[in-house]
């Protein structure tokens, strides 16, 4: 059973691997599967939510599916994304809503979307005992400010301040750093000079671990980025599940016998 504090002994022999999950029986099959790290990613934004971004997701919204993932979750290390502004303006409500995530919905620990602000307060919850997942490169809920999904870190310069800012988060007690959408040379060089394990997407092979958006796996999405992978057609699967319902109503096969009440048997409907 992975925690903060063993993710980087596995990080020494084995690639790390953490997938989004956003509700109960997906977080079932995430956890079953041996997966390390469920991140219940503010991708729920777009994945299960049904917007253009991921900005407009709360700190309710975000508390719910968290919940309903650790309910769902033995074994992986349950991580909660902290929605955008929920975090970095005011001290009191960062603490307050990272909080949240811990108390009442049952995370192991936050991700924050990281920067020179967010330094002090990593520092500030590693304190109060809320372990902090890092993040840097392509910084989603700065999409207004980038002016799209680009590659970061694609200039000597802002390589170099991306490396200064994760030593920056693994010195104010980060456990571990997700990378997203950088030069692979880039995230080596970050992974090789941090202690903490490093969680590529779209950072190529030399990251400590391995992350990717559960809908993108399942073959879920209606769009999907250049680097992820799909592993499965879950979308065609519930295709026909649903094709196939409306086929045997329409003809009449269902309800059959085996489905409708007779006077000999119990009510309880398992
Ligand atoms: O929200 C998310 O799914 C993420 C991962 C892509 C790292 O932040
Ligand atoms: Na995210």
């Amino acid at each position: 059973m992975p925690t903060v504090r063993t993710l980087q002994e596995k990080a020494n022999d084995e690639e790390i691997t953490m997938l989004t999950a956003y509700d109960a029986p997906t977080a079932e099959i995430v956890d079953e599967s041996g997966v390390d790290v469920i991140l219940v990613g503010d991708s729920m934004g777009n994945a299960v939510l049904g917007y253009e971004s991921t900005l407009p997701v709360t700190v309710d919204e975000m508390q719910s599916r968290t919940a309903a993932v650790a309910r769902a979750t033995d074994d992986a290390l349950v991580v909660a994304d902290m929605p955008f502004l929920s975090y970095g303006a005011d001290e009191s409500d960062t603490i307050q809503n990272c909080g949240r995530m811990l108390k009442e919905a049952d995370a192991n620990a936050v991700k924050l979307e990281s920067g020179p602000h967010t330094v002090s307060v990593t520092e500030r919850l590693v304190d109060l005992g809320i372990p902090v997942m890092a993040h840097l490169g392509l910084t989603p809920q700065r999409v207004h400010q980038l002016g799209g999904y680009f590659r970061q870190g694609t200039d000597e310069e802002s390589a170099a301040e991306m490396l200064e800012l994760a030593k920056a988060h693994e010195e104010a007690g980060a456990f571990s750093l997700v990378l997203e959408h950088v030069p692979s040379n880039v995230a080596a060089q970050i992974t090789e000079a941090l202690e903490i394990p490093t969680i590529g997407i779209g950072a190529g092979p030399d990251t400590d671990g391995q992350v990717l958006v559960l809908n993108d796996v399942f073959g879920l999405s209606d769009r999907s980025p250049y680097f992820s992978e799909q592993f499965g057609d879950v979308k065609g699967e519930m295709e026909r599940a649903v094709a196939g319902f409306r086929d045997a109503v329409e003809s009449g096969e269902f309800p059959a016998e085996e489905h409708s009440y007779s006077e000999d048997e119990i009510d309880d409907i398992y």
